[in-house]
């Protein structure tokens, strides 16, 4: 197709390949980052997900052999053929990658009624003809991981997926081609040589994971440039760090944003809202945020309130502050169609809209009738859109929940060729439909940035890749069901490879009724999970902690309250996750990819590090079979009984009991019990520590600071670090790493587990200690350095 390579030319880091036909470009991004770029549809590469692309200055060497050009980085060899054939190479000479050369050749479909299988969701056309397509050979041994939240299981081998936002109503089920979100990164695991393509594609795009054929997978798209990125390992990890080098890491949330969230399609009117304030801290359980979903406005017009169920919203959010609660609106792109509202007129006046072909602003239906789409590819409307955040924040509201914008519509989908200014470059909608909610979430994040000056927390049902940088996702519409609360864990956890570090599912599930015993154990997966919100719509049972029965209840409860404690370990994971990319809920792999056993991993996942949770996710199960990887000792946290890693065991569980292991030589922190963040100052910190297995250390760095500014980013922090060493006893130093913020804690109250002592000492002088069965506790004051020793 593009012929013959003619010549090439090098310009910095580009090395332009001339075909017969076109142009193409490789780019060194770095040693290890190649951007492969042919102008199909325009000049220039514009990325929506990338906005300050950083180019390596890094040496490489090209070089010109008869069959093709070979491209030599520290890590790489890249060779280029005619018709831009591409296969990569480690750079001992082991293949990587190879483009697959031979005719597509479909799979059948033989018999049987074609719209039937349309109807069930199938895609009927196996080897559909995309304008723009990467076709690589399948290797043995390969698994394949991310594309945001798709449904299914964690290793996408075998299965194909749509990417092109989509609000489908009906329950999500493991075939499903397309949810709400549209991140083409694509992660592949083979004999610990893992790379990572990410295809910056914003039209419909599609990737087959050898579901056409097992001898190959390919991406494509209907329409765009060709433009993606092949992101060497070959650990995982480094995988994932360096696409959310690309495409941005989620920023350090606001720490109450990490506690509880409550939420029901909706707390109205007025008195609602605050029985649901008063039961939960009537029944001692934890909460920090309250949601109003759209019947809080006035007929669904967006920035407005419903004075007759709000009649005083400043005062009723104000009381709510007071007793520490926070409240986060929903706020949908459908702006109604209706004269005299000021939002619609400003929009009108303005040309704010988007159009048909001819111009004219073009409509369908959402909440509130017929309505108008605003068109955050505009950088005048996404001004506009962040100066109404203003409207919220002076009634008092916290964040801001961006829903509806695939874009959803009620009267059919938008036609492809309604109009986006994109920036003054005007496009149809096929081309940006992915990118919509991603503007939406930025307009939302600045808009909030500048009028509270504080951290700003957004959420947001759709995306596309680098959403991350304004805002936490949820997985949208799914059901009270325990298939639905086993699939979330690996639509998170694939979430999570691909930079979506504050994500969540619905806990207790959004349609249908919940039950008891599946609220249950939900709550216990949510605990671990960034995102801890519970959320249901209209029309289903109650679903709040209270809504069963005391059983119920006080599950949910033990579980909110555990949250509680682990904030600042939670906390600890997000400042880490702005400085590296990588998840907080993590599955096996990412941290044992030495372990096959892990790859396929659907039911436990790690929450950081240290913290394994392998939840109970069927009905009436009461113990399940947890996979400890290789590499490690594990301590169940419960009875404080030690594993080595590298087996199955069988774990009982109770129906209050989730199974959650702690790797040996792991400090947990953990605060005191609240009801909320900023009811206490936190003067002590508390060290939960499992000390590594003997001969061993382990060290853990601890964040601290304001918990809501941006004053972290001019150094206002303070970093500890915690040290342990199982040596003939246990030695511990804190040290501080950086000072920066002055409420410093006062002291540390360490609890050691597993161990049992006759002495212990701080900085030489003995000290009292409490002594229980298998642990024991004492507080130490803290100074520039403590060194603990423990015979
Ligand atoms: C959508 C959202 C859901 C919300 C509802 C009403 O279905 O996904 O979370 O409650 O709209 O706003």
């Amino acid at each position: 197709m593009f012929g013959k390579i003619k010549s090439i030319r090098k310009n910095d880091n580009k090395i332009i390949v001339v075909y017969e036909n076109i142009e193409a470009t490789v780019e060194v991004i770095s040693p290890s980052i190649i951007n492969f770029f042919v102008p199909l549809y325009r000049k220039e590469r514009a990325s929506k997900a990338i906005e300050d692309l950083v180019v390596e200055e890094c040496d490489f060497e090209v070089s010109e052999e008869d069959e093709g050009i070979i491209i030599t980085t520290e890590k790489l060899q890249v060779k280029i053929f005619n018709d831009f054939k591409v296969d990569i190479y480690d750079k001992y000479g082991n293949i990587l990658c190879e483009d697959y050369r031979e005719e597509r050749k479909a799979f059948i479909r033989r018999h049987g009624n074609l719209d039937i299988l349309k109807l069930e969701g199938h895609k009927v056309v196996v080897d559909a003809i995309y304008k723009v397509m990467v076709l690589k050979k399948m290797e043995q041994n390969t698994f394949f991981y991310g594309l945001g939240e798709q449904t299914g299981h964690l290793n996408k081998k075998g299965y194909q997926y749509k990417l092109w936002n989509t609000d489908d109503p009906s329950p999500h089920v493991e075939c499903h081609e397309s949810l709400y979100k549209a991140i083409p990164f694509l992660i592949t695991v083979k004999d610990k040589q893992d790379f990572g393509f990410f295809f910056d594609n914003t039209f419909e795009t599609h990737f087959d994971m050898g579901k056409e054929n097992a001898d190959y997978y390919y991406f494509s798209a209907v329409d765009g440039n060709l433009d993606y990125y092949f992101i060497y390992g070959p650990e995982v990890k480094k995988v994932v760090g360096s696409y959310t080098k690309l495409t941005g890491t989620n920023p350090l949330p606001q720490l109450w944003t990490l506690g509880y969230h409550q939420s029901k399609f909706s707390y109205t009117p007025e008195s609602r809202l605050l029985e649901i304030a008063d039961n939960f801290r009537k029944r001692d359980i934890p909460c920090d945020v309250l949601y109003l979903d759209i019947d809080y406005m006035d007929g669904y017009r967006v920035f407005t309130w419903d004075k007759k169920k709000f009649p005083d919203p400043k005062g009723t959010l104000a009381g709510l502050k007071e007793r520490g609660y926070k409240v986060v609106t929903i706020i949908d792109p459908g702006v109604k169609k209706d004269k005299g509202y000021k939002i619609y007129e400003e929009g009108i006046k303005n040309s704010y809209f988007v159009t048909d072909k001819d111009g004219v602003p073009y409509v369908n239906t959402v909440w509130p009738g017929t309505a108008l789409y605003p068109d955050f590819t505009n950088e005048r409307v996404r001004k506009w859109w962040a100066d109404n955040q203003k409207i919220m924040m002076d009634y008092g509201v916290s964040g801001i929940w961006n829903d509806m914008n695939e874009p959803a519509s009620f009267n059919g989908p938008l036609p492809e060729d309604v109009m986006f200014n994109n920036d003054g470059l005007e496009v149809q909608h096929k081309e940006v439909h992915n990118v919509y909610g991603h503007y939406m979430s930025k307009a939302t994040y600045e808009g909030i940035k500048e009028h509270s000056g504080k951290r700003p927390f957004v959420i947001t049902r759709a995306c596309y890749a680098g959403t991350q940088k304004y805002s936490t996702v949820w997985t949208g519409d799914n059901q009270s069901l325990w298939d639905h609360l086993r699939m979330s864990l690996p639509m998170l956890m694939n979430l999570g490879l691909c930079g979506m570090t504050f994500c969540g599912a619905d806990i207790g599930g959004f349609s249908f009724d919940c039950t008891a015993e599946l609220l249950s154990r939900w709550v216990q997966v949510g605990t671990f999970t960034p995102l801890f919100r519970n959320h249901s719509r209209d029309f289903t049972r109650d679903q709040e902690p209270w809504a069963f029965d005391e059983k119920t209840e006080e599950i949910n409860r033990k579980y909110i309250k555990l949250r509680y404690r682990l904030l600042p370990y939670i906390y600890d994971l997000f400042w880490q996750a702005e400085r590296n990319g990588l998840p907080v809920i993590r599955p096996l792999l990412l941290n044992y990819q030495e372990d096959s056993n892990t790859y396929e991993m659907n039911d436990e996942f790690l929450c950081g590090d240290n913290i394994l949770v392998a939840p109970v996710v069927e009905q009436g199960k009461k113990a399940r079979m947890v996979y400890l990887p290789e590499g490690d000792s594990w301590v169940d946290y419960w009875t404080k009984e030690i594993y080595k890693g590298g087996q199955y065991i069988v774990k009982e569980a109770d129906l209050d009991v989730c199974p959650i292991f702690i790797k040996a030589g792991s400090f947990i922190p953990n605060y005191p019990q609240m009801n909320y963040i900023g009811e206490v100052e936190i003067k002590e910190l508390i060290l939960d520590i499992y000390p590594p297995i003997e001969g061993n250390k382990a060290s853990y760095e601890h964040y601290q600071d304001d918990g809501e500014s941006f004053a972290y980013r001019n150094g206002m922090y303070n970093l500890y670090e915690f040290i342990i060493e199982s040596k003939a006893g246990i030695n511990i130093t804190i040290s501080k790493k950086h000072n920066g913020y002055n409420k410093k804690y006062e002291s540390i109250k360490l609890c050691i587990n597993n161990v049992k002592s006759s002495k212990v000492s701080v900085d030489g002088a003995k000290i009292n200690f409490g002594k229980y069965e298998n642990s024991i506790e004492f507080s130490v004051p803290i100074k520039n350095n403590n060194v603990i020793e423990i015979k």
